[in-house]
């Protein structure tokens, strides 16, 4: 197996990696579903059941929180990559949903048998601690990530391989239950959690998630070694993984692309690409820092105008105008090389667009993004005021047929970053899509 494995990389399959350049929400999952026209596997990282990707095909909307987006392609496979923290009950939940919507599910979906496991517990513990005094409010998901990946790296999680042992799985849920209980009882005066109903619960969905649990950083090598091409799927945003995010209003996970080689198993040497993606503007959902942030009219009219409301949770965006300091930062934390910038109709009614151009702390100019969530409090933004094309978007599907405003606005963003523009979304629908020549021909994509 070895030597099949660490076959060179002229022969094996190529790589890329989606990532959220923002704070999530950018619309990385129409970008998966684009690629994988051409990509055999799709992997995903990092995070849980707090992403939802939207994809719409044929007018049909779908919500995918755990599975990545590959499975509505049937000649696709996907992979929950050992970065992923997974409750089970949830992705069942997921798939029965899909298989009622006709999507084929089965032999072509696995699950790493080194996730985390998401439990109850760590929902109890998520809901105590968020609504606790002098706690910072991280306006989370509520889905039990946090207190999940704490319990992984304190080395005291439950993997995917340890949920389908029952001995160890019975074991695990009465010693575990029996320490958050009394925890969230005495810090947040919590209900405690019955844990043999847990247990029950939890045997029964392992049962069922059986056939989806594999070795998946061996299926993924080995199939980069046959030749087959990989698509990480980034979950979340630059700005919010936990290390070069705006900490501690950040995920709990590794969201930028490095996570790809952690969470999954394929070494950063076999990493081709990084694809960014940022919408033409910003949105955030939750607390933290925004310096672009439009807390106005205009605001209001980007959040009706972009349907800003969150997938998974339905709360409102925080909507605001680009920023390219922190784009700038994000393509260097991330090493991104094409970017696709998503939603550029929303912006189709603006005869003038102001773009955060650089930062101003105490009348001095930077574009240093600050370490600390309360360094962002002094930040005033420098905008410039470039040309809207004020005309519609939504039907073009070459970039000669934009405007050349939109044109302008991109090669603007192009040459602030330094990366290239790959891909302009003008709409939710999968045809809505403008694809670049030298793109296509980089990553040997079919025609759509
Ligand atoms: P958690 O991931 O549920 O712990 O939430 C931490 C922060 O990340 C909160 O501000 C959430 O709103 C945000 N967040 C988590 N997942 C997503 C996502 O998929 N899109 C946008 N924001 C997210």
């Amino acid at each position: 197996m070895e030597r099949e494995l660490t076959r060179g990389k002229a022969s094996r399959g190529r790589t890329a990696v989606i990532v959220g350049a923002q704070w999530g929400d950018e619309g990385k999952g129409k970008i998966v579903d684009v690629l994988t026209h051409t990509f055999s596997v799709v992997a995903r990282y990092a995070g849980g059941h707090n992403a939802g990707h939207t994809v719409i095909i044929n007018g049909k909307k779908f919500i995918l929180q755990l599975v990545p987006g590959g499975v509505l392609r049937p000649e696709c496979t996907s992979v929950i990559g050992n970065g992923v923290v997974i409750d089970p009950v949830a992705f069942l939940r997921e798939v029965g949903s899909l298989r009622a919507a006709g999507i084929r599910v089965g032999g072509n979906l696995f699950v790493s048998d080194r996730a985390q496991v998401i439990l109850p517990y760590h929902r109890m513990m998520e809901l105590g601690s968020e609504n606790a005094p002098g706690r910072v409010k991280i306006g989370t998901t509520s889905r039990g990530i946090g207190p999940s990946y704490e319990d992984k790296m304190g080395r005291r999680g439950l993997r995917v391989a340890d949920l389908l042992d029952t001995k160890l799985l019975r074991t695990h849920i009465e010693n575990a239950c029996r320490e958050k209980n009394m925890i969230a009882h005495a810090l947040f005066n919590s209900d405690p959690l019955d844990a043999d109903k847990m247990f029950q619960e939890y045997a029964d969905a392992a049962e069922k998630l059986r056939p989806f649990v594999r070795d998946t950083a061996v299926f993924l090598n080995r199939a980069l070694a046959e030749g087959k091409s990989i698509v990480f799927e980034g979950a979340q945003g630059t700005m919010l993984d936990i290390d070069h995010g705006t900490y501690p209003f950040v995920t709990s996970s590794s969201a930028t692309s490095g996570g790809a080689a952690t969470g999954t198993g394929v070494p950063p040497t076999s990493i081709d690409t990084v694809i960014g993606i940022t919408k033409a503007y910003c949105t955030r959902v939750g607390g933290g820092p925004f310096p672009s942030e439009l807390l106005n009219e205009q605001g209001e009219h980007l959040r009706k105008r972009g349907n800003e409301f969150g997938a998974v949770t339905g709360r409102p965006r925080r909507t605001g105008w680009l920023d390219l300091p922190l784009l700038k930062y994000s393509a260097m934390i991330n090493g991104i090389s094409w970017l696709v910038v998503t939603k550029l109709d929303v912006l189709d009614h603006l005869k003038e667009i102001p773009v955060c151009v650089g930062y101003k702390v105490d009348g001095k100019k930077t574009d240093e993004v600050p370490a600390q969530a309360s360094g962002y409090d002094k930040i005033e933004c420098v905008y410039r005021n470039l040309q809207g094309w004020a005309a519609p978007t939504q039907t073009i599907r070459t970039e000669d047929g934009l405007p050349k405003p939109a044109r302008d606005y991109l090669a603007f963003i192009e040459k602030e970053t330094g990366a290239r523009v790959a891909m302009i979304s003008t709409g939710p629908d999968r045809e809505q899509t403008i694809l670049i020549d030298d793109f296509v021909k980089d990553l040997g994509l079919k025609s759509q």
